[in-house]
């Protein structure tokens, strides 16, 4: 029996990356998981090849309406969602603050900080009505401090907002046995930070 048996998990960005390497590890540990990604080619591929304790649901995170889609889908599949890993993440134009357009801001902080509000609120009812769950936002360590290698202050200031959510978070739903968690990875080798 693996470690994670019983859960129903959502995994956002999990096309690639180490989104992708997370859906493989909790399948692996028997979960039911819930790909999503706004890439469908790559998620149904991967969703496919990990057979039936898989499904995968094109999903943009910045979407208010997709969350609820996510969701639905997801429980009429798998039952209620107990895991929710808020991992999709651009780290969009890599510029100085005075170079950096208002729109790259924007789409940014939409992706990284919106997406990871939707996703919390969009799971937390279901955890609530199962008692307890579990949270974790990808984060960075450009969240917890600042980084001369950090591709832009959008990308810093949705990364340390990760932080501050799920701390929020945490400490609202603690006592209804939902734990939420930030993950500050340093350098890791993904298609993300090939192509930067
Ligand atoms: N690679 C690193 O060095 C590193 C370091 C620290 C933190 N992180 C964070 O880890 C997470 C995963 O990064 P990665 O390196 O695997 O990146 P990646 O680019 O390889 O994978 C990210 C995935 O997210 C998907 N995605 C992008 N926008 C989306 C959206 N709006 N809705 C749904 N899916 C979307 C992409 O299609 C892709 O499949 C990100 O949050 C990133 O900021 C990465």
């Amino acid at each position: 029996m693996g470690r994670l048996s019983g859960k129903v998990a959502i995994i956002t960005g999990a096309s690639q990356g180490m989104g992708e390497a997370h859906a493989k590890a909790f399948v692996a540990e028997g979960a039911s998981v819930i790909l999503t990604d706004v890439n469908a080619v790559a998620g149904e591929a991967l969703a496919e090849a990990l057979g039936s304790q898989a499904m995968f649901v094109k999903h943009d995170v910045a979407s208010e309406a997709d969350w609820a889609e996510v969701v639905a889908a997801g429980e009429a599949r798998f039952g209620r969602v107990t895991v929710l890993v808020n991992n999709a993440g651009i780290i969009g134009t890599i510029a100085k603050t005075a170079d950096l357009s208002a729109a790259d801001f924007a789409h940014v902080c939409a992706v990284n900080q919106t997406g990871v509000f939707l996703g919390m609120r969009a799971v937390l009812p279901s955890m609530v009505a199962s008692g307890g769950g579990s949270i974790v936002n990808i984060s960075s360590t450009s969240g917890m401090i600042a980084n001369v290698g950090t591709p832009n202050l959008a990308y810093a200031g949705s990364k340390f907002a990760v932080r501050g959510m799920t701390k929020q978070v945490a400490v609202e739903y603690g006592d209804q046995n939902i734990r939420a968690n930030s993950v500050h990875p340093g350098y890791v080798k993904t298609p993300m930070m090939v192509a930067a």
